[in-house]
């Protein structure tokens, strides 16, 4: 990496190694309106990120700050509530943190939420939808600054995304509660506005299916880090232009709030199986 994120972050790494009650095998990454899941677990130990040294706040309404080691089902997680994206001004280096420390706790499995606006007229509000592939060239020459040259093997595990090991059990959880789970592709932006309703549609003459502010650059550094990456996207609003209503981030949440319990109990399914 060009940037030496063990020594950016060697105060923050070293708390965390230190205050983790075990290794976690699965990392969890929720997105806006979608922390609630961390309610329904087995809490070992929670801590506040703004405990942590150097750990950048979340100043997203919706994004509350903390990591808790978790056990569901004999199964040992990670969960980080509360993400930090970077329309809140941070450095890419510290929005792709959660990625680092999960794979420093040896994590080999890494799956990310988000909450994401419509954009296929076939999802609508409270849909939940498996991200097959990304649109993330708005992110490109950040990740560039951050990961400098990279060996052609490394470059070839970006083109692994999604792990088929973690799809397929995205896919068996959603069976097994007869949930109904959608696939698509992702298009990143990087915000901190919602987008035009002629970007929109310029993104659906592309092809996207959904769009969101997060997730793509985790999910490529998470490759790059070696880990096994899935990601899910729940609708929470047709994205601008595509229906009538003017979108905005209180219905974002309403939407997350409302999916919630479809989405806490398929992510436990997923834990069951990970
Ligand atoms: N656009 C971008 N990000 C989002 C949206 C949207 O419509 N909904 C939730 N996150």
């Amino acid at each position: 990496m060009n940037v030496d994120l063990n020594f950016k972050y060697k105060n923050t790494l070293e708390f965390i190694e230190r205050n983790a009650p075990f290794e976690p095998e699965v990392a969890i990454v929720l997105g806006s309106g979608l922390g609630d899941f961390a309610e329904s677990l087995n809490k070992i130990k929670t801590l506040p990120t703004e405990e942590i040294p150097g750990y950048p706040l979340s100043t997203v309404a919706g994004h509350k700050g903390f990591i808790h080691f978790a056990e569901y089902s004999g199964k040992k997680a990670l969960v980080f509530q509360g993400r930090i994206h970077f329309y809140e001004g941070y450095s890419i280096s510290d929005v792709i943190l959660p990625t680092l420390i999960a794979q420093k706790l040896n994590s080999t499995i890494l799956l990310l939420t988000n909450a994401a606006g419509g954009i296929n007229r076939k999802l609508k509000p409270g849909d939940l939808m498996i991200n097959v592939d990304f649109y993330s060239f708005f992110i490109k020459k950040e990740l560039s600054l951050l990961l400098g040259q990279v060996d052609v093997e490394i470059k070839n595990r970006f083109l692994k995304f999604p792990a088929p090991n973690v799809i397929k059990k995205i896919k068996e959880a959603a069976d097994w509660l007869s949930l109904e789970i959608k696939e698509g592709s992702y298009w990143y932006t990087k915000g901190p506005s919602y987008e035009t309703p002629a970007e929109i549609r310029m993104m659906k003459k592309f092809g996207a299916d959904a769009v969101g502010m997060s997730t793509a650059h985790e999910a490529i550094v998470a490759n790059y880090l070696g880990m096994d990456v899935g990601a899910i996207s729940l609708i929470t609003n047709y994205a601008a232009g595509i229906s009538q209503t003017k979108l905005n981030h209180e219905e974002v949440i309403e939407a997350g709030k409302l999916a919630e319990k479809k989405f806490s109990s398929l992510l436990l399914e997923f834990l069951k199986r990970a």
